[in-house]
């Protein structure tokens, strides 16, 4: 049976098993609650028991003061609910609030998923994850390899499991290496998180993503966010390519319309590849969203594009705190 858990001062709120902790169920609703290695050293986790009841289900160093205990302060990471409880916890906001993480990791797995697309799996060590906000990023570094910063795939409910997007180019050292060298088990340092292309939490809503290409990483953690927070806003995702098959994971896309009550994919083919203009598609987009309702914007796009969808928002006047963008340097 589930415990309920709320969430001071925030009051979100999340069910509890009682085989999992705390961090671990807010984390896998979709909360980003405040914490750190996970395994009840650093006391990033801290929270306070407001009502019901909660017991220690790890081992953890982490010292409290006499006075904490008195007080409630129990850690996240260690501790499970035992009834409905209310607890004071910090819940990360912004990017700003997160740390620089230096994190030693190994690639886990090595995935073509198509002639010219690999996606990596990167595990942490599970006494220390990667804190961060879906839809930023973070610098890869392997050894005698220059550093490469890429947008993290996956949600940010599982920091130990990190994936990433390579697209081949024959100008990049990093992809040649991904294709070629690359194996299972290599070591790599996280360094980061980066960027603050993250959703905004406080908003209603409904949410249009735009995504070029590799672009759909970022969008991809974005959504698996918004899905496991069991946001109730609606949501439709263009996923535009210029380059044949440039869409490597439509059938993860069409899951998400299979699961989700109000999710929409577009698969858009844009000339050379296809028939499409984008100057077309940004605005025929913007205005059929901006007829039906007021949304916000999510938006990873190369600069030309992106002037394109930018001028079209701009026309319709869609205020720029409803759009977020990330610009790619290579699609
Ligand atoms: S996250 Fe470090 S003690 Fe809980």
């Amino acid at each position: 049976m589930a415990f309920r858990v709320t969430v001071r001062p925030t009051d979100h709120a999340f069910e509890a098993e009682p085989s999992e902790t705390l961090l671990e169920a807010g984390l896998r609703a979709g909360l980003n609650l405040g914490h750190g290695c996970a395994t009840g050293s650093c006391g990033d986790c801290r929270a306070r028991l407001l009502r019901g009841q909660v017991e220690q289900a790890k081992h953890f160093d982490y010292r409290f003061s006499d006075a904490d205990k008195q007080d409630g302060w129990f850690l996240m990471c260690s501790c499970r609910a035992v009834a409905d409880v209310e607890i004071e916890a910090r819940e990360t906001g912004s990017a700003a609030e997160i740390a620089p993480q230096c994190v030693p990791a190994k690639v886990s797995r090595i995935e073509q998923l198509q002639d010219d697309v690999m996606q990596l799996t990167v595990r942490t060590p599970r006494s220390g994850g990667l804190q961060f906000l879906a839809g930023q990023s973070v610098e890869l570094a392997f050894d005698g390899m220059p550093a490469k910063t890429l947008a993290i795939a996956s949600c940010p409910c599982d920091a130990v499991q990190l994936r990433f997007h390579v697209r081949r180019r024959a100008a990049d050292p990093f992809s040649g290496f991904v294709f070629g060298d690359l194996r299972k088990g290599a070591p790599v340092t996280l360094r980061g998180p980066r960027g603050d292309f993250t959703l905004d939490e406080a908003s209603e809503r409904p949410l249009v993503f735009i995504a070029w290409e590799s672009g759909f990483a970022a969008v991809s953690s974005l959504i698996d966010h918004a899905i496991q927070k069991d946001e109730n806003r609606s949501i439709d995702l263009y996923w535009l390519s210029a380059i044949p098959r440039g869409h490597y994971l439509s059938n993860v896309c069409r899951a998400w319309r299979d699961v989700l009550d109000d999710f929409r994919y577009h698969s858009i083919d844009l000339e050379p590849a296809g028939s499409e203009r984008i100057a077309d598609v940004a605005e025929r987009v913007v205005r059929v969203h901006s007829l039906l309702a007021d949304c916000d914007y999510y938006l990873v796009l190369p600069e030309s594009a992106h002037a394109a969808v930018r001028g079209s928002l701009r026309a319709a006047d869609v205020p720029p705190e409803q759009i977020r963008a990330s610009l790619m340097t290579h699609p």
